[in-house]
């Protein structure tokens, strides 16, 4: 089992994740991030710290495609520990739908 960060974190990250994780599994795109689900511990912290509520177990139902993402991708982008400055407009894209079809990126971030 493990957590994973789904679409509602697009555009909106926050980072507050990444402060609370006590293995550093968060890896950075350019306007997302992803958890390694092989080194999460299943922790549970870092869910109701995220505003947007983008982070998800993968005991809930319907999630394979975020499971397979954040697999991936963890394995491309960089690793990210420290909170940057979330984008500006962040509040912007909180809640809004359908934000994988518009806005995903697979570029990386620059991670910290
Ligand atoms: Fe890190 Fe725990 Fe969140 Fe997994 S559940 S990403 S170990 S804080
Ligand atoms: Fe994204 Fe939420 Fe972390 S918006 S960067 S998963 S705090």
């Amino acid at each position: 089992m493990t957590f994973l960060v789904t679409d509602a974190c697009i555009k909106c990250k926050y980072m507050d994740c990444v402060e609370v994780c006590p293995v550093d599994c968060f890896y950075e795109g350019e306007n997302m991030l992803v958890i390694d689900p092989d080194i999460c511990i299943d922790c549970g912290v870092c869910e109701p710290e995220c505003p947007p509520e983008a982070i998800k177990p993968d005991t809930e139902r319907g999630l394979e495609q975020w499971l397979t993402l954040n697999a991936d991708y963890s394995k491309k982008w960089p690793n990210i520990t420290r909170k940057g400055t979330p984008p500006a407009d962040a509040k912007e894209f909180d809640g809004m739908p359908g934000k994988f079809e518009k806005f995903f990126s697979d570029k990386p971030g620059t991670g910290s």
